[in-house]
């Protein structure tokens, strides 16, 4: 089959099956042309919150679908690829952060929202890239742990200066791989270009961006700029979309490393087979935690607007 054709039964199972098609911007072109809605991590959670369908497939990784079935429990939520994780989601547990929370009882924990389900049950408050110093800014609390990337936690502490924000060390492979050396590089190579960021790069990397934002953030700076060339520092389907939404413009990767191959994993052909009920994986999560994990995703939709 073609890739008009997945797509046109794609749209007409999705419609007949009454199934809402969530999908995070660094999917590949032809899923986000699929979907009923696109956008970064925090525009995904407010519109999880408010789908019509009964089910709801997501086109992204595993803690963007628990965050669909934290917001929506009475929805079938299905991840499309069941492989597809972010393995900073992963790198820290319960424990770890218990014990942060009883060697520093004055602090309020800020999870990323890139963390699991299970984590975020002993965490204050949830932040994405776009709404982190919004948030941050807006909690009553002075002394913060913020967790698990080091990367973000160090742009949000420049941001809020009135805050005592302590970091760990976690982060994003994909991200953490850039280095000034490829700013540098990227900006001799094209010199007229404004390099755009991702908060998840190091503090090496961000000092020379020209903006600094998620990756929805990344692109209506770009859609809206007058500027003509940009070196756009996210993962690289963020430069192929801006490459089809603003064809007079010219975008380049920092680098052609960054990539994320968990994001990569779906497939059109595969989410054919979600869409008729023989491929990803059901969402399934137990009340308590639900509940628990939610009052820190509500506190990050209130703070956040
Ligand atoms: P956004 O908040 O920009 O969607 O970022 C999510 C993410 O995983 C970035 O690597
Ligand atoms: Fe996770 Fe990084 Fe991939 Fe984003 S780019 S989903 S933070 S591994």
């Amino acid at each position: 089959m073609t890739v008009y054709e997945l797509q046109q039964k794609i749209l007409e199972q999705k419609k007949e099956k009454d199934i809402c098609i969530l999908a995070h911007s660094y999917q590949a072109r032809e899923i986000c042309e699929v979907a009923d809605f696109v956008g970064d991590s925090y525009a995904l959670s407010v519109k999880a919150a408010n789908v019509a369908q009964k089910t709801v497939i997501m086109c992204g990784v595993r803690f963007m679908a628990e965050t669909v079935k934290v917001l929506s429990p009475d929805k079938r939520v299905i991840l499309a690829n069941p492989d597809a994780g972010c393995p900073m989601a992963e790198q820290m547990d319960k424990e770890l952060i218990s014990a942060m929370r009883e060697a520093n009882p004055d602090y309020a924990v800020v999870a990323y929202i890139n963390t699991t389900t299970e984590l975020k049950t002993v965490c204050d408050v949830c932040v994405t890239s776009s709404s982190a110093v919004k948030i941050v800014n807006a909690m009553p609390e002075k002394n913060i742990i913020f967790i698990p990337d080091i990367n973000l936690g160090t742009y949000v502490s420049e941001q809020c200066p009135d805050k005592n924000i302590k970091l760990v060390h976690g982060g994003c492979p994909t991200h953490a791989r850039m280095t000034e050396a490829h700013a540098l590089e990227a900006k001799a190579a094209h010199p007229d270009a404004l390099l755009l960021v991702h908060p998840e790069c190091r503090d090496e990397v961000v000092k020379h961006a020209d903006y600094i934002g998620s990756t929805s953030g990344i692109m209506d700076f770009a859609k809206a700029s007058d500027a003509k060339e940009f070196i756009i520092g996210t993962e690289n389907s963020i430069v192929e979309h801006l490459q089809y939404d603003c064809p007079d413009k010219k975008f380049y990767p920092l680098s052609k490393d960054l990539v994320c191959h968990n994001m990569k994993l779906g497939t059109l052909p595969e989410l054919l087979l979600c869409v008729n009920g023989e491929f990803g994986e059901e969402i399934l999560i137990d009340e308590d935690t639900r509940l628990k994990a939610k009052s820190c995703i509500d506190k990050m939709i209130e703070y956040g607007g």
